[in-house]
């Protein structure tokens, strides 16, 4: 059943906070002891709650008390429930109320950094760095964020589908390190960055939670990992502000920030500040003005999808007031007020600080609460924003609350914090929302992947993971393209009619949209189908339903229905369970291997003894043999046999090469090793199975063609090294690796593993670019062959749409938190 938006809504996001239509219960006596909430466990005492469903557990203790006490494990910290109270705690109580526990641990790791100190020091340091942040920089600075976003946004294909966290992630980087720092990261230290701040987070929330600082000291893995990712970004953050960064550049209107900060002296000592000073506050502000940003762009593109007329409304405005290849002012800014309104309402539903901390050094009250010195005070702003009692409709996306008397002056919006803390970075922040976001939706359409939306993942601040998005360009979408419904509601969109992964126009005429539920339902049948031949057990499959394996099918073959749809499908899913079982013996094990696929050829040729030591595999794989040969051509059969076996024969020979050592750049060539996995990706069964889609086989005389044996081949590299690119990390933990392009290059080459991802994807880039050549040659002189021709390509776009989303590629990190 299609579930309505705002149905969908309620579900994808908690309800944190239980309606209520009076403020919370004001204790009549003065100085009252906060309550404490109810449901502590003996020794963890609210920790499972909180970790549980930390913003639905903060929300809930809202209709306790302004302040409420809870337990962590030997610990009570008081949890600030009151926005009113939370303002005063921040501007009335700051002095006596630093920043607490967390930020202690990043003192420790990176200095005296802005967002790490306090007193006097604190107030030297923003006295010194408030000038980067001045209106008079504010031109200049939008001027780069603008470029950045255009250069990122013109490096995308139509048809690409985006990881949209991982991008903005990337994007928010970049705008920061070349507007505040005058400087370009390099790739290898752009990637290494994202990988190591979980790594930081986890330590910085685990140390800060030690009954004592010494802790941090002891070899656990958590704090190895932390001191490792503390290092990782050190070094990031030395190419940021190295000599050739301080000094200004074009880019850099006014000076840079390490520029600004070798520039001043200490109020006390007159002394400039050292070199890690100025480290420190670059990765203050790298910490701070990354992936706020970032997840705040990550869930404007998501509503944007869910509200398509809000869409509609903010392209006009930008239209009218800041028209496409002009560079934006901040006059022209402040003519956006419902682009404005869209930014506000998206950072009020999803702030990103979950978590903020103080510790009251002496006693205070705080509204009629007495607390007493030494008690850690906790606050949400994402749990804040979500209160009933201060928005209608908490949990509904609508901008024109904005617009309707409310505004910025709330007291309950606290999106950058207040007093003396608040964050440096607000003017530039809400800049960088609306620059970045017009730059994007002027080019493109993002088209939401079906059962790839964001989901909030409660870290230290409320992340969007797995929104993935095809892109469809701007111009191309609003005219000459088909609508596809993906059965998603509201945000559905057309599909460009051009290859999406070629960006070249079709030459076949579009197939008929097939109806998503189609494509559910052999999803469903073939999950029945696993089960009852024993291939999955009924707890496996929500894990392996997850690599959505139907929507690679989807992709690869738009023609494909009914029958053929379903044996695609379990086709590959056959193969992938197959594929499965040379990650553990039988892939360093020849002998092993051997018993597993020997039997699986033999069946080929109607061989119904043989058994191997996996008969569920084996079974099945008669099964599906059966299906595909039936009434075929005896052409196609004899030619689908011969390339099942080269495919299938692939594995004991990958297991000899591990047992011998002979792994590509050990002792086997490239070139060789290209030609061993050309076989092994299956990509030659699926190709056959275009004809069985078409429900022809294509002519004679075009498989007799040289420049055919040529496009297949292509094919075939093409999706092989598409599947490397994207399963690099995942098989790096695994044999796999031995064989995977990428790392064969960085090991072949002694080149770095950016160096050998360009020139893999240059291999792609010229495949396609041949292979299209081949096309249209051989088109020329088969025009009845043309539809499998085009299905080759189709093929190549349906690998590269899938492996760039599917689940089956996350490192294990990488699901589920
Ligand atoms: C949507 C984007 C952003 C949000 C929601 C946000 C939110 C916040 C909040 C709530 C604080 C106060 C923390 C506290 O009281 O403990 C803060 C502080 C800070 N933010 Fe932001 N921020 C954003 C973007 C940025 C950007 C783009 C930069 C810099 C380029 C930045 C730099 C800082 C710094 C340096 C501090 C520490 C200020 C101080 O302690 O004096 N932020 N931010």
């Amino acid at each position: 059943m299609v579930l309505p938006t705002t149905a969908l809504l309620a579900e994808t996001r908690k309800r944190i906070v239980p309606p209520r239509s009076t403020p919370p219960p004001v204790p009549t006596v003065h100085a009252a002891v906060p309550p404490l909430a109810p449901g502590a466990l003996p020794g963890l005492g609210h920790a499972a709650a909180l970790l549980r469903d930390p913003l639905g557990f903060l929300g809930s203790l809202a209709r306790l008390g302004g302040v409420v006490r809870i337990r962590l494990g030997p610990r009570t910290v008081c949890v600030v429930t009151d926005a009113r109270l939370v303002h005063t705690l921040l501007v009335a109580l700051a002095h006596d109320c630093p920043r607490g526990a967390v930020q202690d641990t990043l003192k420790t790791a990176f200095g005296d950094g802005l967002l790490m100190s306090e007193g006097q020091a604190h107030r030297d340091r923003r006295r010194i760095i408030q000038p980067a942040f001045g209106p008079d920089r504010m031109a200049g600075y939008l001027a780069v964020m603008h470029q950045v976003t255009e250069e990122r946004a013109g490096r995308w294909q139509p048809g690409q589908v985006l990881d949209v966290a991982k991008e903005m992630n990337h994007l928010a980087l970049e705008i920061v390190t070349r507007s505040l720092f005058g400087a370009r990261l390099s790739e290898d230290a752009t990637l290494a960055f994202h990988r190591a701040l979980p790594d930081l987070v986890k330590g910085q929330i685990v140390q800060s939670l030690y009954p004592h600082p010494a802790f941090a000291r002891l070899p656990l893995p958590v704090n190895r990992r932390f001191d490792a990712a503390v290092r990782v970004l050190n070094r990031v953050v030395d190419q940021a502000v190295n000599g050739r960064a301080a000094k200004a550049r074009p880019e850099c209107h006014g000076g840079t920030l390490p520029a600004l900060l070798r520039a001043a002296r200490d109020q006390g000592t007159g002394r400039p500040l050292t070199e890690a000073d100025v480290r420190s506050e670059a990765i203050t502000m790298f910490g701070a003005g990354t992936e706020t940003v970032s997840t705040t762009l990550t869930w404007l593109l998501d509503e944007l999808l869910r509200h398509p007329e809000v869409e509609a409304r903010l392209l006009a405005e930008l239209d009218e007031h800041l028209p496409a290849g002009t560079t934006p002012t901040p006059e022209a800014l402040s003519r956006l007020t419902y682009t404005r309104s869209v930014t506000q309402e998206v950072v009020r539903l999803h702030a990103p600080n979950a978590f903020l901390m103080r510790t009251a050094q002496v006693p205070v009250d705080l509204g009629p609460y007495r607390i007493p010195a030494g008690t850690e005070l906790l606050y949400s702003l994402t749990a804040l924003h979500r209160d009933p009692v201060r928005y209608d409709e908490p949990l509904s996306f609508r901008p024109e609350r904005w617009q309707d008397g409310g505004g910025l002056g709330r007291p309950s919006f606290l999106p950058f914090g207040a007093g003396k803390h608040k964050c440096i970075g607000e003017a530039f922040a809400w800049a960088e929302l609306t620059v970045a976001a017009a730059a994007i939706l002027r080019r493109w359409r993002p088209v939401a992947v079906p059962g790839a939306r964001a989901r909030e993942v409660v870290w230290t601040t409320v992340q969007a993971q797995g929104l993935r998005v095809r892109l469809a360009p701007r111009t191309e979408a609003a005219g000459a393209t088909t609508a596809v419904p993906t059965g998603e509601g509201p945000v559905d969109r057309p599909l460009p009619a051009g290859c999406p992964f070629t960006g070249s126009a079709a030459t076949t005429a579009a197939p008929t949209p097939r109806p998503p539920a189609e494509l559910r339902a052999a999803a469903d049948r073939h999950a029945d189908w696993t089960v009852h031949h024993g291939l999955l057990a009924p707890a496996e499959l929500p894990g392996y339903r997850a690599y959505a394996l139907h929507e690679l099918i989807g992709h690869a073959f738009p023609r494909a229905r009914g029958t053929e749809l379903d044996l695609l499908v379990d086709m590959l899913g056959w193969f992938t369970v197959l594929d499965d079982r040379f990650d553990g013996p039988p892939g360093r094990r020849p002998s092993e291997a051997h018993a597993l696929v020997d039997p699986l050829i033999s069946a080929l040729d109607g061989d119904t003894r043989q058994s191997t030591p996996d008969d569920r595999l084996l079974t099945a794989w008669r099964e599906l043999w059966h299906r595909q040969s039936e009434s075929a051509s005896p052409a196609w059969r004899a030619r689908a046999a011969r390339e099942w076996r080269a495919c299938l024969a692939t594995f004991p020979a990958e297991a000899e090469h591990r047992a011998r050592g002979t792994v590509p750049a050990l002792g086997l060539g490239l070139a060789d090793t290209m030609r061993l996995r050309r076989h092994g990706s299956c990509l030659y069964p699926f190709m056959n199975i275009l004809e069985r889609v078409h429900g022809a086989d294509a002519p004679a005389a075009l498989h007799a063609e040289p420049a055919l044996h040529r496009l297949r081949a292509n094919t075939a590299d093409a999706a092989t090294l598409i599947n490397d690119l994207y399963s690099l990390e995942r098989e790096e933990r695994q044999s796999a690796a031995a064989f995977n392009t990428v790392l064969t290059l960085q090991r072949i080459r002694g080149c770095t593993r950016s160096r050998a991802v360009r020139a893999v994807r240059a291999r792609v880039t010229r495949l396609r670019q041949e292979s299209e050549e081949l096309r249209r040659d051989l088109g020329r002189r088969h025009p009845t062959g043309r539809w499998y021709l085009d299905g080759t390509r189709e093929l190549v776009a349906g690998v590269q749409a899938w492996t760039s989303t599917s689940d089956r590629y996350l490192v294990p990190s990488d699901r589920g938190h």
